[in-house]
């Protein structure tokens, strides 16, 4: 199905009243593929999670509901996405929200044991750089999930998992995984996840 121009706009960055109703879609159409990223997080106590491109915040949800209680951390370019989980997520020490540029991550090297990714690879202006970026905030050891369609939104660009897989590879990752599924909102997506090495 296309999907119009304005709506594309809306899903790469959530802002004013049409971006409120499309985080809240989000979190609808897209939670077979946060429960996917869920389970292939494999939380531990101890584990700093940070998702970049969280937009509506169901997966910072459900990890902050985790039994293991770990820290999470939400990444994103859009103000919008920012205001309200600072709101909803006010009362959790837990848990707290960085606004970016979309390129770089404000934070220290080697601050995260877990980062997750859903939905979000085809924004990045230049996927190898921000590739680069997520293993220098990773610790060793460390395990970014990354889950993404076939396609991208506006049907332009494929994402195959061999291609995925190659380019985290050459980023450093030393360790790369897929997994293949399908629901009725997603058809076929993928799920990577990508280790750093340990020293
Ligand atoms: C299609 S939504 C996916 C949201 C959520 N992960 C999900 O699956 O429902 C993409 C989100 O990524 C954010 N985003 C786009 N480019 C980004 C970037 N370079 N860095 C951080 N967030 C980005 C957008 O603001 C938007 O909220």
């Amino acid at each position: 199905m296309a999907i119009s121009p304005r709506i594309l706009k809306q899903l790469g960055h959530p802002s004013g009243i049409t971006g409120r109703l499309v985080l809240r879609l989000l979190n609808r159409v897209n939670r077979g593929m946060n429960d996917v990223a869920l389970k292939a997080l494999d939380l531990g106590e101890n584990d700093h999670v940070l998702e970049v491109g969280f937009g509506g915040g169901a997966l910072i949800a459900r990890v902050l509901e985790h039994d293991k209680t770990p820290r999470v951390t939400g990444a994103e370019i859009s103000e919008l996405a920012i205001n309200l989980a600072r709101k909803r997520y006010r009362n959790y020490a837990r848990a707290n929200f960085a606004l970016t540029d979309g390129k770089t991550l404000p934070f220290e090297s080697a601050t995260f044991t877990r980062v997750a990714c859903v939905n979000v690879i085809y924004f990045w202006p230049d996927v190898p750089e921000m590739l680069t970026e997520i293993l220098r905030i990773l610790a060793d050891k460390g395990k970014l999930v990354l889950c993404y369609s076939e396609q991208s939104p506006d049907n332009v660009t494929s994402f195959f998992h061999d291609d995925v897989e190659a380019q985290l590879r050459t980023a450093g990752f030393a360790t790369t995984h897929t997994t293949e599924h399908f629901d009725k909102d997603n058809d076929r997506h993928f799920c990577t996840v990508a280790t750093k090495a340990a020293p």
